[in-house]
C-alpha cells in the first residue's frame, strides 16, 4: 500500500506516519515540498505520484488567525483540497480528507450526525465546509470530520495542559464548551487499516462519503483537561472553571459540537473507545516519556 500524504509535521500527519510503519509506504509532503497555496504544485504532486491513495492531513488549523487571514484559510482548506480531489479523479485514485466539528454552529442538544445542516460560525469552519463541498463533488472521496484531536504528537491539548499544569498554580479552563475528543493515534491506525479497502473500492462503495470520527461521550474543555492532568503525579495546578466569553478570542467557537459515530460503526465496523480512557492512556504515555 503506497500513500501520498499532504502534511508531514502536523499532529495527525505525524501520527499517520508512525501508524504506517511496517504496514504502508508513505510519502509525506511538507509545506516546503508542496505549498497548498499553490494549486499547480498540488496538482503536479498528485499527477507525478506513485501511490494507491492520497490523504490530506494538511490544513490551515489556526482558528483565531484565520479570522484575519480568510484568503489564506480558504486557499489551503477549500481550494487546495478541491484541486487534490480533481487530480485524484483524473488518475482514478481514492482521496481521503479530514474536516472538523467546526462546520457546525454548536446549537444542538445531541451529537451531530452527518446529515445535520452545517452552519459554521467562524472563518476556519466556513473554509473547512467549503473544502468538504469541493472534494465531495468527486467520486471515490471520503471526508472524516474529527474534533478536539489529541495524541502524543505535535501541538495538542493534552500535552499543552500537562505542561501548563506543571508550570502554573492555577489554570482557568473553559467549562461551557462541549465536544468529542478524538484520539489522533486511533484515527491514524484506522486510516492505515482502511487504506486497502479505499484503494480497491468502486465509487459506489459506502466507504466513500462523509463520516464523523471521534471518541464517544461528551466532554467540556474543563473535563478534558482535568482527565489528562489527573494522570500526572507532578502536576501542581488547581483547575478553575471559566467561560468562553471570559477568554474573548477573535473567533467564536461552537458551544456544543459532539459528533455521532453511528455511520462509521455501520459502514466500517469500527467502534471508537469512550473519550476518557483514550485521554488517560495518552496522558500516561506522555507523562512516562516526557512532553
Ligand atoms: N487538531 C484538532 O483538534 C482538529 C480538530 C478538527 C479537525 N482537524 C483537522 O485535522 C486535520 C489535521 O490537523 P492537525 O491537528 O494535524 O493540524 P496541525 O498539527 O496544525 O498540522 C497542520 C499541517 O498542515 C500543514 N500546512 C498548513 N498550511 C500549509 C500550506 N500552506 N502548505 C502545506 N502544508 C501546510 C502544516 O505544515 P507546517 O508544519 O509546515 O506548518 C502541518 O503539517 C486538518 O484537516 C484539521 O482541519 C483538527
Amino acid at each position: 500500500m503506497k500513500i501520498l500524504q499532504f502534511g508531514r509535521t502536523g499532529q495527525v500527519a505525524t501520527a499517520v506516519q508512525v501508524a504506517a510503519h511496517g504496514r504502508a509506504d508513505i510519502v509525506a509532503l511538507s509545506r516546503a515540498d508542496c505549498d497548498l497555496e499553490n494549486p499547480e504544485a498540488v496538482r503536479a504532486a498528485i499527477l507525478a505520484a506513485d501511490c494507491d491513495l492520497v490523504l490530506n492531513a494538511a490544513a490551515f488549523t489556526q482558528v483565531d488567525p484565520a479570522e484575519a487571514r480568510p484568503d489564506e484559510a480558504f486557499a489551503v482548506n477549500a481550494t487546495a483540497p478541491g484541486v487534490m480531489a480533481a487530480a485524484c479523479a483524473e488518475r482514478g485514485l481514492p482521496f481521503v480528507h479530514l474536516s472538523t466539528d467546526a462546520v457546525f454552529d454548536g446549537l444542538t442538544d445531541r451529537p451531530y450526525v452527518e446529515t445535520d445542516e452545517a452552519r459554521p460560525i467562524n472563518v476556519y469552519g466556513r473554509s473547512k465546509l467549503a473544502g468538504e463541498r469541493a472534494v465531495l463533488a468527486y467520486p471515490r472521496t471520503t471526508v472524516l470530520r474529527i474534533s478536539w484531536v489529541f495524541s502524543r504528537y505535535g501541538r495538542n491539548y493534552v500535552s499543552f495542559m500537562l505542561r501548563l499544569a506543571r508550570e502554573r498554580e492555577v489554570l482557568k479552563i473553559v467549562a461551557d464548551q462541549f465536544g468529542s475528543p478524538t484520539d489522533g493515534e486511533a484515527l491514524a491506525d484506522f486510516l492505515v487499516a482502511t487504506a486497502p479497502r479505499w484503494a480497491k473500492a468502486p465509487a459506489e462503495d459506502p466507504a466513500f462519503g462523509l463520516f464523523h470520527f471521534a471518541n464517544p461521550g461528551e466532554a467540556s474543555r474543563f473535563d478534558f483537561a482535568q482527565a489528562a492532568i489527573d494522570r500526572d503525579p507532578h502536576a501542581r495546578a488547581r483547575l478553575e472553571r471559566t467561560s468562553q466569553a471570559a477568554f474573548a478570542e477573535p473567533a467564536p467557537r461552537p458551544p456544543r459540537s459532539p459528533l455521532d459515530t453511528g455511520k462509521l460503526q455501520a459502514v466500517f465496523g469500527f467502534t471508537p473507545e469512550p473519550w476518557r480512557s483514550a485521554v488517560e492512556r495518552t496522558a500516561d504515555r506522555l507523562v512516562a516519556t516526557g512532553f
